[in-house]
């Protein structure tokens, strides 16, 4: 049986997730409304990957006794200035899931729960690919600036890594 203070840390990442998901696909429909489809596709996906991140956490207290519960959820940023902007959001907003992950792993360790830690790996190694995925991209649109045609670049490069599969949230199963 999980215990309570690990079931309301982990209720608190559902939601986190959650929201990760709702700030992306606000993202990925600015994007597409302007004028970048590559960008708005691979945050699309983004979106989807991050409703992967939740379920799991929502089956995993289930599965250990706990009961998974769903909170309120503060409206995304809707209005971006350029692709730098969102990208450097994705990065900001990464580095924050980052630490409440680091922060409930820290916790499953004073409480003794090897098991949710465990668990907590598979986030842990996740967060890393993220977020070193997210700083490449934005280091490349960075490094454009206003360059249209480095620009469009980008965006075909973002809709190709759209194009694999939304798995990696199963893939440790
Ligand atoms: Fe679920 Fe992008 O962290």
């Amino acid at each position: 049986m999980i215990k309570k203070t690990i079931e309301t840390a982990l209720n608190e990442q559902v939601k986190r997730e959650e929201f990760s998901s709702r700030l992306y696909l606000a993202m990925a429909s600015w994007c597409e409304a302007n004028g970048y489809p590559g960008a708005a596709a691979f945050l699309y996906r983004q979106s989807d990957e991050e409703r992967m991140h939740q379920l799991k956490i929502v089956h995993y207290i289930n599965d250990r006794g706990g009961y998974a519960t769903l909170m309120p959820l503060p409206a995304p940023e809707l209005n971006y200035h350029n692709l730098k902007e969102v990208f450097e959001q994705v990065m900001e907003h990464e580095r924050y899931i980052t630490s409440s992950i680091n922060d409930i792993y820290e916790l499953t360790l004073n409480e003794k729960d090897y098991t949710t830690g465990n668990f907590l790996q598979w986030y842990i190694n996740e967060q890393i690919e993220e977020e070193s995925s997210m700083s490449k991209i934005l280091d490349k649109i960075r490094l454009v600036g206003d360059d249209k045609a480095g620009m469009f670049h980008i965006d075909k490069e973002l809709e190709a890594m759209s194009a694999a599969p939304v798995s990696s949230a199963t893939a440790a199963e």
